[in-house]
């Protein structure tokens, strides 16, 4: 049995209104880098909640007319956080993926997600055409030298690649034939931007 296949039993759903336990302090980033990042999920994983729930739902809200939602992959979904917006906007086509979430995911969503990993994208693993692939908050968490793998692969199954992210990272835009299609942004309650950048490609 691999560690992941461990550490995914042990996953437990929490509501996002109980995110304010789980901020994406200073302390979570040395777990990071103590841990590793999926260390830190498999150990971490059941108190995961997005404590900027509100600005995905906002971002992905305010940018319906320009982002097709009628079928998408929601990848490195966490507990749902993207999926659970789109259902209740009335999109029920998502499909999700997380390799550390899964219980959590189907908690909220009552659904199965997908489990692969950026590894397995960049491995051709993947499968199914989306209207667009949304990333939240975690493609920031790729290491660089399989951003581009990564992207190219994702741009074999959509038109459109949008990312939500607190950072300005990933800068897709500086990778060969990846351009930035439009970005939006909100702020938080402390006023640091959220943003949703959205990437087309000449692959
Ligand atoms: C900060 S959470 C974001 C979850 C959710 N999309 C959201 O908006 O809250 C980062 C997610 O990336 C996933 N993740 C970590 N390493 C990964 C990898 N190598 N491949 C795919 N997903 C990974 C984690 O399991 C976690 O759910």
């Amino acid at each position: 049995m691999k560690s992941k296949d461990i550490c995914l039993s042990t996953f437990v759903f929490i509501p996002h209104n109980w995110a304010k336990k789980f901020q994406m302090s200073d302390g979570i980033r040395n777990q990071y880098s103590d841990l590793g990042v999926e260390g830190f999920y498999c150990k971490e994983g059941a108190n995961y909640s997005n404590p900027h729930f509100s600005q995905v739902e906002e971002l992905l809200q305010k940018n319906e007319h320009r982002i097709d939602y009628s079928q998408v992959l929601d990848f490195c979904c966490g507990s749902g956080e993207v999926s659970f917006v789109l259902e209740q906007m009335g999109y029920l086509k998502t499909i999700a993926s997380d390799p550390f979430t899964q219980e959590a995911y189907k908690q909220r969503m009552g659904k199965k997600c997908q489990s692969w990993t950026f590894e397995d994208i960049v491995k051709g693993k993947l499968v199914g055409t989306y209207s667009a692939v949304v990333c939240s908050f975690a493609m920031h968490l790729c290491a660089d030298d399989l951003l581009f793998p990564l992207s190219y692969q994702l741009f074999q199954h959509t038109p459109h690649l949008i990312i939500i992210t607190p950072h300005k990272r990933p800068e897709l835009e500086k990778l060969e034939g990846i351009h930035l299609d439009f970005e939006d942004f909100c702020l938080t309650d402390r006023g640091k931007k959220v943003r949703l950048r959205a990437f087309r490609s000449t692959f």
